[in-house]
């Protein structure tokens, strides 16, 4: 998941829900903070509130409920929730009858202690209670704290219909599966998402099918561990539901791919020992599959890697690497890295230098270790790559990626790419952005495209990360958004 990408574009935004019932002329603000997936479940949120009859509004001042969906991955996120608490602290002591809750994977990790500590706060729950919110309200409503942080090992939200937020029209995102069971030692998504789960394949399709024809042209498939997702089927390969069929993530994909060639699919995220061939094939299979693989590697160190309980060495990330170029030589792949885990030595922190080098990853996440409570990371081990060091060696990361994402995008001038048009382009209002199969951001002239359209881009130049050029083909939207 790329927390980063969500904290530099979409950290903080106000979200829209419809009015209905009994909670009627209530009015809800909810900020998202943190994953991909965080950002999906606030579509579940605000479908149950809907339903509950909570209105929207993007200002404090008018709110009778405000909810963030929280993340806990590393302390600074953690901070900034903090921080967003207590300008909410100022407004309620004008409007005490104003009720903060706090959702997502904070939320599930602090309990009790948030309500304890954040005075302010009346509501505290957990990635899997969603459903329990309007009850939990009116607890609070009744003058008592209401906390559900209680984990589930069968909650999809298979048949909540997301309330699509802040959207475009054209791009959306569907969870495929919830936790994740592989607890990599640095990571407190196990503890805060609880165990893996995977939704029913039916539900997916018609979410996608239904999306499709509203109008929308893309879907990413969105999950800790894609790979792993598995339906009538353990993991230790036992079928469950004897004559129903078994899916797993291949399969799955292709049962969306299928929906409409007009329907781009994405996903995220991709776990590296866990991927396997079939992906690689299904996506070279269909055209509308994005070229594009999300393939965090964390470390270029085999030891580094046993530390953090990632399940491969460098050379079996670098064979994966292989396979991907071999089977889709026009793929674009991109990473996380983490810098300075526990005892990363220099030598280990040049490994990591060397295996960017290798794979001249398109783009890449990079963060600073942050030791969080509970992981095996902090119970084993000692974080004492000491700060300055863990700041430098991410500055030279960071710099030495920059260095390939410009080379990479320059590969793609002279060439002519499909993109679906997302909308105007921020810097010139001529002009419209999309992104190519490879997901790189392409800006051309409007003409008389609308957003939703398909077009072929000939790119006559980039800047570091953007491509720009000139339409030479256009494919119009086949359904209009009802
Ligand atoms: N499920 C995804 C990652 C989810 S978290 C996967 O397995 O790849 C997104 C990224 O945050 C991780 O890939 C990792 O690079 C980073 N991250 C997770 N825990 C962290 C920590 N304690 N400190 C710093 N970065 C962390
Ligand atoms: Fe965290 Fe590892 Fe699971 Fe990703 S795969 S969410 S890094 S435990
Ligand atoms: Fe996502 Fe942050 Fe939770 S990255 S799963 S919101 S800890």
């Amino acid at each position: 998941m790329e927390e980063k990408v969500i904290d530099e574009n979409r950290q903080g935004e106000f979200l829209m829900v419809e009015n209905s019932n009994i909670h009627k002329g209530k009015k809800l603000l909810l900020e998202s903070y943190g994953c991909q997936m965080n950002f999906s479940d606030s579509e579940i949120v605000a479908s149950i509130m809907s339903e509950a009859g909570f209105s929207t509004t993007r200002d404090p001042e008018e709110a009778d409920l405000i909810l963030l969906n929280t993340c806990a991955i590393r302390d600074n996120a953690e901070v900034r929730v903090r921080g967003r608490l207590n300008y909410f602290k100022s407004i309620k002591k004008r409007k005490p009858e104003m009720v903060v809750g706090v959702l997502g994977c904070m939320a599930e990790r602090l309990r009790e202690k948030l309500i304890e500590e954040e005075k302010l706060v009346d509501l505290v729950v957990g990635p899997d209670a969603y459903r329990d919110l309007p009850n939990l309200i009116d607890q609070v409503d009744s003058g008592q704290k209401a906390v559900n942080v209680l984990l589930s090992r069968e909650e999809t939200y298979a048949e909540i219909t997301p309330v699509r937020l802040d959207s475009n029209g054209i791009n959306a995102y569907i969870s495929i599966m919830r936790g994740c069971d592989n607890m990599c030692s640095f990571c407190v998504v196990p503890f805060t998402r609880g165990r893996e789960r995977s939704r029913d394949p039916k539900s997916i399709v018609a979410e996608a099918h239904d999306l499709f024809n509203q109008g929308y042209r893309e879907v990413t498939l969105l999950g800790q561990n894609v790979d792993s997702y598995k339906w009538n089927i353990t993991s230790k390969g036992e079928i469950i539901t004897e004559g129903e069929p078994t899916v797993n993530f291949a399969q799955l994909m292709e049962m969306v791919a299928n929906v409409s060639p007009e329907l781009l699919v994405r996903f995220s995220t991709s776990h590296p020992k866990d991927m396997t061939d079939d992906v690689l094939h299904v996506m070279a299979k269909y055209d509308n599959i994005c070229k594009y693989i999300h393939l965090p590697v964390q470390s270029g160190s085999s030891e580094i890697l046993k530390k953090m309980n990632r399940g491969y060495t460098r050379e079996w990330y670098l064979e994966r690497i292989a396979a991907i170029r071999r089977i889709l030589p026009t793929a674009a792949i991109s990473t996380d890295i983490i810098t300075g885990f526990c005892g990363e030595t220099e030598e280990q922190h040049q490994e990591t230098i060397s295996l960017m080098a290798e794979v001249k990853y398109d783009l890449a996440y990079m963060f600073k270790y942050s030791e969080r409570p509970r992981t095996l990371a902090e119970r084993k081990y000692e974080d004492d790559v000491p700060e300055d060091v863990k700041s430098r060696r991410l500055t030279e990361i960071i710099d030495f990626q920059l260095k390939c994402s410009t080379e990479n995008t320059k590969n793609y001038v002279g060439g002519t790419y499909r993109v679906l048009i997302e909308g105007a382009s921020k810097k010139s209002p001529d002009f419209y952005h999309g992104r190519n199969s490879q997901s790189v951001v392409t800006v051309f002239p409007k003409g008389d495209a609308k957003p939703g359209d398909f077009v072929d881009v000939h790119v006559t130049s980039c800047t570091a990360v953007t491509l720009i050029g000139d339409v030479v083909a256009h494919y119009p939207r086949t359904s209009q958004p009802s």
